[in-house]
């Protein structure tokens, strides 16, 4: 595996590829990034991960500081995975000059949910994504994997492709979840092993929404006030959790039906903030 640090380093290496398969990380990978990679590799004639901590998506009070960053692990299973070239730009290689040019997402789908809450972090979604691009597939087009447990992430990062026109494929994978369902997450770590016990709520909250938004006769939003009271009796600080067409993100009715809904949850358990999704 090559690693280019610079964006110079990494055109010269694309050089010879025409259809590159890219993988957007922040590091600190674990199974679910390992099961991109793989759904990545059959797509291009070369494999490319990146690894980028970008302080833009964070808010200031946000764990960038303690976001983990496990550089070693990283690259040794990115190798046994088979990527080809990863791209680790230092901070003052991507950002040389404050990156005062950005991405403003929709707002309709990008203030909502995880913009509602973390105010400005589709900005910072969007802007690096879109540079990664330009620096990765720039000059081919080519192939991106996202996974679906950043639901909304993914359907921004749609958005933006289809309206800028940009000559990108985008990819979605599957959720990873551990044996008792907690979707896998670099923020996992964070989980004391009470936590860890309790962070299975989480999914097994937006079971039960979905469950009770089909048998409803007339579902609504006091099927998810409902969900979010009963979090809370457990000791967590929920954002939302909620039900939502899959088409748009925004909320659902009764009137949609079975099929194209999503149940999406983010809530925070002592320190530790956690989001998921289910497609029912
Ligand atoms: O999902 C992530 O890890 C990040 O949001 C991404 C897409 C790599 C952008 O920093």
């Amino acid at each position: 595996m090559l690693i280019a640090r610079s964006i110079a380093d990494l055109r010269q290496a694309l050089a010879p590829y025409r259809h590159p398969a890219f993988v957007p990380t922040m590091g600190n990978l674990h199974d679910g990034h390992i099961a991109l990679m793989r759904l990545a590799k059959p797509l291009g004639d070369v494999t490319v991960a990146s690894i980028f901590v970008n302080r833009l998506q964070f808010l200031p009070h946000e764990d960038f500081d303690s976001y983990p960053r496990t550089w070693e692990a990283d690259c040794a299973q990115l190798q046994a995975v088979g990527c080809d070239l990863l791209f680790a730009p230092r901070e003052a290689d991507l950002y040389p000059q404050p990156q005062t040019v950005k991405l403003h997402p929709d707002p309709a789908l990008a203030d909502r949910l995880e913009g509602q809450f973390r105010p400005g972090f589709f900005v910072g979604v969007g802007t690096v994504v879109l540079k990664l691009f330009a620096c990765v597939l720039g000059k081919t087009g080519g192939t991106a994997v996202f996974g679906k447990k950043d639901y909304q992430q993914l359907m921004v990062i749609r958005q933006m492709v289809q309206q800028l026109a940009l000559p990108i494929e985008i990819v979605a994978g599957e959720t990873c979840r551990a044996a008792d369902g907690l979707a896998l997450s670099s923020r996992n770590g964070f989980l004391s092993l009470a936590e860890r016990q309790e962070a299975v709520a989480l999914p097994l909250a937006l079971q039960q929404l979905a469950r009770r938004w089909r048998e409803a006769r007339n579902p609504g939003p006091a099927l998810e006030q409902q969900a979010l009271d009963a979090l809370r009796a457990r000791g967590w600080q929920p954002d939302y959790l909620t039900v939502c067409r899959r088409a748009d993100l925004q909320p659902a009715t009764a009137q949609d039906a079975p099929g194209t809904l999503v149940a999406l949850g983010a809530a925070r358990l002592a320190t530790t903030r956690l989001i998921d999704n289910l497609e029912f």
